[in-house]
């Protein structure tokens, strides 16, 4: 795998999402490495999996703009439906997940932090949907899980304005549970791992399927239409230009 690592510490898996080019931005590569290492680490002994940005500055940017920026609304659609397989696939895993985000977790980032069971944030960190600003709908599960997350009034004018959340506002609308100063946001995130997998495995399955059925349903029935939403978007001028003006650094 080119993009992601996994280590294991004390009954702890560490997935590493490391593209530092494009500051860990998601493209499709990344999804199908995501998926594999998933299943390895399925089928380990570990307890709990914490999920991260490789260097500091970023826990994912995003979804990949430049691969997003050609895309036609049906190959739009594909990439969505790949990306909602694979974090359906993260919000089931087997085992307690918890997202380790510092930096930016923009767009596909924040999506991807909120798959996770439990999300810890460094003092740094930024959550941004800034699909509208682009030209899109955000096309991994956003729509469906920040309203879940804050509440639905909240989640639209995030939506709507595409601003940023930054630690404390994170902290007490419910987007994470627990702030730590940077240098210290992985070393927490390994202790809390470590509390978890020290408990009886199947009890905490069992209670992480528990909870999930709370809102798996809904789920199932409309996160097919955020992809249907989200490809429409695609081969229309406000989307071109959007995303050409990011990747050619204009205003
Ligand atoms: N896709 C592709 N490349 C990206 C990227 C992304 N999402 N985010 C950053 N990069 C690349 C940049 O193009 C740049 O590459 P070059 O060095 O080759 O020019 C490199 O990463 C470093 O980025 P910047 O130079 O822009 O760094 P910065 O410190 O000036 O800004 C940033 C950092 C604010 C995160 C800025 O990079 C940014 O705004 N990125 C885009 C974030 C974004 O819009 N994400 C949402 C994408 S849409 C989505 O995810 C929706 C969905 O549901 C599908």
């Amino acid at each position: 795998m080119e993009h992601i690592r996994v280590e294991y510490l004390n009954g702890v898996a560490t997935l590493t999402i490391d593209r530092p080019k494009a500051l860990n931005a998601i493209n499709t590569q990344v999804f199908h490495e995501l998926a594999q290492a998933l299943d390895e680490i399925a089928v380990s002994d570990a307890g709990c999996l914490i999920i991260r940005g490789g260097g500091k500055k970023a826990f994912v940017a995003g979804a990949d703009i430049a691969e997003m920026s050609t895309m036609t609304p049906a190959q739009a659609l594909e990439f969505s439906r790949l990306a909602t397989s694979i974090f359906k696939k993260v919000e089931r895993f087997p085992l307690p997940t918890i997202a380790a985000v510092c930096g930016y977790a923009l767009g596909g980032g924040c999506e991807l932090a909120m798959t996770c069971d439990i999300r810890i944030v460094s003092d740094t960190v930024v959550f941004s949907q800034p699909e509208a600003g682009l030209g899109i709908t955000p096309g991994f599960g956003g729509t469906q899980r920040l309203p879940l997350l804050v509440g639905v009034s909240r989640a639209k004018e995030i939506l709507f304005t595409g601003r940023q959340v930054k630690a404390d506002e994170a902290l007490k609308i419910g987007l994470c549970s627990h702030i730590y100063p940077v240098d210290v946001l992985f070393y927490a995130a390994q202790q809390m791992a470590e509390k978890i997998a020290a408990n009886p495995p199947n009890a905490i399955r069992a209670t992480k399927m528990a909870l999930n059925e709370s809102f798996s349903s809904s789920l199932d029935a409309c996160l097919p239409a955020e992809n249907l939403i989200f490809a429409s978007c695609f081969g229309k001028p406000e989307q071109i230009e959007k995303m050409d003006a990011f990747l050619n650094k204009r205003k």
